[in-house]
């Protein structure tokens, strides 16, 4: 991935008479191959930087730009090509097809990107998240955890150059946790995915090269040493 810039981010969300402000002035600049830990109290913003991170949602102020150009600036059609191909997005709330199988869940990015035959590819990826026995299963048949790695495994579909991920470990056991964040530490580090998760978990925010704290809708970071969450 190119460098991803975050410049003077402001989000105000409006319901009725009700203003949230809920980014104000937050500013990060990204390299490719980072691993990048986002924490904060609940409400603090996390999953509004990380949609606006993935161009899902717009910014109300600043500018989010790839390798130097204005992502808003992109027309739509243009940021959803960008989308699928560059990069891959772990809800924090369930966002499985529901009558779809595992493996079909996997398969639509790869189908939406334009690719074929990709059904082994979809196993393949089922097999890495350590699901290789549940590829035929509907979500409805899976527990949270196994959603959540199928999840991961529709977000690595296309391959993605930039991983964000909201909360994955949250319904994980501790050692699904591990062993999620091993392929993922994996990828960052052998195929230089760039990775910016949000966690609650410190264990998991020590692993990061850059831990980015968000308190009052503004960014601090912190580098190496665990802060308190
Ligand atoms: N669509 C929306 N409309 C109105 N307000 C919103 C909307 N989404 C988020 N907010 C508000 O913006 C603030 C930040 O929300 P956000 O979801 O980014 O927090 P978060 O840090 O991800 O919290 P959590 O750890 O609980 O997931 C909160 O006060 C929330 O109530
Ligand atoms: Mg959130």
């Amino acid at each position: 991935m190119d460098t991803l810039q975050l410049q003077d981010l402001y989000k105000i969300y409006k319901e009725g008479d009700i203003e949230t402000v809920a980014l104000r002035g937050a500013s990060l600049t990204v390299q490719s191959g980072e691993f990048i830990a986002i924490t904060g109290r609940s409400g603090a913003g996390k999953s509004t930087l990380l949609n606006i991170m993935g161009g899902l949602s717009i910014p109300s102020a600043g500018r989010v730009l790839i390798s130097g150009s204005d992502i808003a600036k992109m027309s739509e059609s243009e940021r959803t090509v960008f989308r699928r191909r560059q990069i891959g997005v772990v809800f924090q709330t369930d966002n499985l097809v529901p009558f779809l199988t595992a493996q079909e869940n996997v398969m639509l990015p790869m189908q939406l990107a334009g690719r074929k035959n990709c059904s082994q590819e979809a196993r393949t990826l089922l097999f890495e998240v350590g699901l290789k026995n549940r590829a035929n299963h509907k979500p409805g048949m899976l527990s949270g955890g196994e959603r959540q790695r199928v999840a991961i495994a529709v977000a690595l579909a296309n391959r993605p150059n930039l991983l964000l991920a909201d909360e994955l470990t949250g319904e994980l056991d501790t050692a699904t946790a591990d062993q999620v964040m091993e392929l993922l530490t994996g990828l960052n580090s052998e195929h230089k995915l760039t990775l910016i998760v949000v966690t609650h978990n410190k264990t998991v925010a020590a692993r990061a090269n850059r831990q980015v704290h968000i308190i009052d809708g503004q960014l601090t970071e912190t580098t190496g040493t665990v802060r308190s969450i």
